[in-house]
């Protein structure tokens, strides 16, 4: 037996108990007379006590042991005389009576404590370590617990799991494959999925109804915080429903979700339309934690010979709550940050609704008092409020707008990571305009049913068909996405049709599914969770990377074990891939 408890067990209820422990050494102390090791395992920590007059050569021996030596310690539980409330075994310690080194350990590269003085890179290059601190183990605990918890909810109520193959046809949702060579297809590629879409769709033509898998998906896109090139997603689909069956369902999921593992209880979650959404918010993933909503200032600030407004599609502008007594500096800042290319704004115009009831503006010179009046009033602004206004193209307009908004919450500090806000975002568009070539591209994916009074717009007017799709969003991630399928051959080649596939293309690529629609399709829809974003929301981070054990970095590169990397000639002769050889 290596051990009969753990390093997170033994209370002052345990005082006099013989124990034997295993762990990591943390951290040594060598106080002159005593020695004391902070013994590490996933528990805890425990607190190891050898005393120089008791035992000389155990002492010598513990002072030889290196920051993360793996040893097994037997000794007595005794009570501590300096206390450390901070931790639960604090109150006692181990008067240690023999030790067995398991293992010797290098010197770490970085200190495997709570707060760790390594930088990222060498974090990286050697993540299991880094996985040996607490928050990490914290981190991959909850999304142990998420992804058991989801297994418990979907099984009681009728979902099976049913895994769907990693070695596919490239399915198109929006980002490159990633492809896999055939050996014994010479010039054939596999494409590792995107998603299981249009298995999970054949998995309901077979009856099985309710699906659910917890599925790695791959995409080859730009990476940044919220996303890695391969991922997990939550994936789910339903047979004979109907949106709001779809949503209930999986509203139902989230609820019990937060209600286990985070001990809230999210409120009945709201619908927002996608109009709605970009013309308040700026963005399809809003943030509803705070208030701060878009407001259209055409009616009220156009026509007044200010030369920026009156050539602009769109005045729009946010109320920052409190904010009047923003700087000269402070506003110079937050102008630089809107003029940011990755912002992209011309310029910022404020107000400030001074206490006194007076206005001053960056354009007192084209707006007097009563002009700037009627702003506040049109943004329901209050003495001591901050207006700031953005001009331009709408739709950019709006998006920069977006993520001014965004900053000033940041700024105000209104987005709490402990504050949960969810909702649905309903009726997107089907499809939207590649402005460079003039083609139609599928907002969601081309599996995804218009809404019913729309579909006659099709051929008429795509933009402005509304999709049967929805998005899950809460505190602005965007953690889930899907859609009411189409399940009638037809429209799904009118579909392709819209997207500029030619009858072969369509055929070729997805043949298989429109086959299959012949054969008796149920009315199907479902959903997917991003399950890494989920965990890391549920954790109140924005980066997902900490709650996958061995993610990639932002170049997509495992620096662990150097993946991506060459293949040695004969690997690719075999493969057949021989323009590669050096
Ligand atoms: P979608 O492409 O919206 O839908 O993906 C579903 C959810 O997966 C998460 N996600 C990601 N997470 C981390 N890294 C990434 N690169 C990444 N890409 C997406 C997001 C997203 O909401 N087959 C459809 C679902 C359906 O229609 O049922 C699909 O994959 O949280």
């Amino acid at each position: 037996m290596y051990r009969s408890h753990t390093c997170g067990q033994l209370r002052i209820e345990d005082k006099g108990t013989q124990t034997k422990l295993a762990g990591w050494v943390q951290k040594s102390r060598d106080l002159g007379g005593m020695t004391f090791i902070d013994l590490r395992d996933r528990y805890g920590l425990t607190q190891l006590a050898f005393n120089m007059e008791v035992n000389k050569e155990l002492c010598a021996k513990a002072r030889g042991l290196g920051r993360e030596f793996v040893v097994q310690i037997e000794g007595e539980v005794v009570e501590r005389e300096s206390k450390n409330k901070k931790i639960p075994t604090g109150e006692i310690e181990i008067n240690v009576s023999a030790i067995t080194i398991l293992n010797a350990a290098k010197t770490p590269p970085f200190t495997i404590e709570n707060k760790t003085d390594g930088g990222e890179d060498i974090r990286m290059k050697y993540r299991y370590l880094d996985l040996r601190r607490n928050p990490l183990q914290d981190k991959i605990r909850l999304r142990h617990q998420v992804g058991i918890q989801t297994r418990s909810y979907l099984n009681d109520i009728g979902f099976y799991e049913i895994e769907t193959p990693y070695l596919i046809k490239s399915t198109p949702e929006g980002a490159r494959d990633f492809v896999v060579p055939s050996r014994m297809n010479e010039n054939e590629f596999y494409a590792l999925p995107q998603s299981p879409q249009t298995f999970k769709q054949l998995l309901m033509i077979s009856g099985f109804d309710k699906y659910f898998q917890i599925v790695k998906c791959f995409r080859d896109e730009d990476l940044r915080a919220d996303r890695q090139p391969e991922f997990t997603q939550i994936d789910c689909e339903m047979s004979f429903v109907d949106r709001e069956d779809v949503l209930n369902t999986f509203e139902g999921l989230t609820k019990h979700l937060f209600s286990k593992i985070r001990n809230v209880e999210l409120p009945i979650f709201p619908r927002m339309d996608y109009d709605d959404a970009i013309e308040n918010y700026g963005i399809d993933k809003p943030d509803v934690r705070f208030e701060m909503t878009i407001k259209n200032l055409n009616d009220v600030a156009q026509n007044k010979g200010f030369q920026v407004f009156d050539s602009s599609e769109f005045v729009g502008g946010i109320c920052a709550t409190g904010s009047a007594n923003y700087t000269r500096k402070q506003l110079d800042a937050l102008t630089e940050w809107v003029k940011r290319p990755q912002i992209g704004a011309k310029g910022l115009v404020y107000v400030k609704c001074n206490e006194d009831g007076t206005f001053k503006s960056s354009v007192d010179k084209f707006f007097d008092q009563d002009a700037l009046k009627t702003w506040a009033e049109s943004m329901n602004a209050k003495p001591g409020d901050l207006l700031l206004v953005l001009s331009g193209n709408k739709d950019a307009a709006l998006k920069q707008l977006g993520e001014l908004r965004l900053e000033m919450g940041n700024r105000l500090e209104l987005r709490d990571s402990n504050v949960f806000k969810p909702l649905w975002v309903v009726n997107f568009p089907l499809v939207e305009k590649v402005e460079e070539t003039g083609h139609w591209h599928a907002m969601h994916h081309p599996f995804t049913s218009p809404n019913p009074e729309d579909e006659h717009l099709m051929e008429t007017d795509p933009g402005a068909v509304r999709a049967n799709a929805y998005d899950l969003v809460i505190n602005g991630v965007e953690v889930g996405g899907g859609s009411i399928r189409i399940h009638d051959k037809n429209l799904q080649q009118k579909m392709f049709d819209l997207l500029g596939f030619t009858p072969e293309e369509a055929n070729d690529q997805f043949g298989f599914l429109m086959n299959a629609f012949e054969y008796g399709a149920p009315p199907h829809g479902g959903v997917a969770f991003g399950f890494d974003r989920l965990c890391a929301l549920m954790g109140g981070t924005d980066s997902i990377r900490d709650y996958i054990a061995f993610p990639k970095n932002n170049s997509g590169r495992d620096v662990m074990i150097d993946a991506p990397s060459l293949l040695a000639a004969e690997q690719l002769d075999e493969l057949k891939i021989s323009m590669l050889k050096g």
